[in-house]
């Protein structure tokens, strides 16, 4: 099975989730895109859902897929949120960010009823930090500053694509910062997000209740404790 192959099976488990009708968070990401694709057949069925994208890649794709949506503002009654993440540990913490989107995917996943991620295998870790750096959202204002005060957390690189620093859809910079594999996540979130000029951390603890997994095996789904 292919990477995207797998990608595509676990978006299409994940629809067992939807609820009848409602409102639906969409995450951000190759795997999502998967998912959001998969609710505009459901549309075009006949099924009636609006949406709310977790960023304007997944409202341009949407949008496409002739999903009707809610704009940005809110506030939402939201069933269901479906996103992808960069890691994912046995407890079901998770790293995400890795498309800069987590502030916005952070504020939908609180606004939902229920949170289910999808992932590929290769996204499982046994202590988040392992294998991706954690993804912050940071001010422009200060952020020399703010990257001094990262300096004593771990390795904090301001993340570029193709020799510019990526903004998020907010206009903020997406910072990584690299640390060794983290013991205490949810101490760690609370002391970035201590920091002035910090938006949001990409460390999501205690934010999914199912994780659908895709292997070369099938599909098996995580739940929360
Ligand atoms: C975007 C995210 C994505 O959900 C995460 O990076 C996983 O992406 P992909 O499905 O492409 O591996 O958090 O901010």
């Amino acid at each position: 099975m292919s990477s995207d192959e797998m990608k595509s099976a676990a978006a299409r488990a994940a629809l067992a989730h939807l609820p009848a009708g409602g409102v639906i968070g969409l995450g951000t990401g190759s795997t999502t895109r998967f998912f959001i694709e998969a609710v505009g057949e459901l549309v075009r069925g006949g099924r009636s859902f609006s949406c709310v994208p977790t960023s304007r890649a997944s409202r341009t794709l949407a949008e496409r897929c002739g999903i009707p949506l809610l704009d940005d503002a809110g506030p939402w009654q939201l069933e269901l949120c479906v996103d992808g993440a960069d890691e994912v540990t046995p407890t079901l913490d998770l790293i995400k960010g890795g498309g800069g989107a987590h502030t916005r995917e952070k504020i939908v996943n609180q606004a939902a009823k229920r949170n289910v991620i999808i992932v590929d295998e290769s996204k499982l870790v046994a202590r988040l930090g392992e294998t991706r750096p954690v993804p912050l959202e940071i001010l422009p204002f200060g952020l020399n500053t703010t990257l001094a005060a990262l300096a004593a957390l771990g390795e904090p690189r301001v993340r570029l694509v193709e020799g510019a620093p990526l903004m998020s859809d907010s206009g903020n910079f997406i910072v990584d910062l690299t640390t060794s594999p983290i013991d205490d996540p949810a101490k760690l979130d609370s002391t970035l997000r201590g920091l002035p000029g910090i938006v949001e951390t990409g460390l999501f603890i205690g934010r999914a209740d199912v994780v659908v997994v895709a292997g070369a095996q099938g599909i098996r789904e995580l739940r929360r404790q």
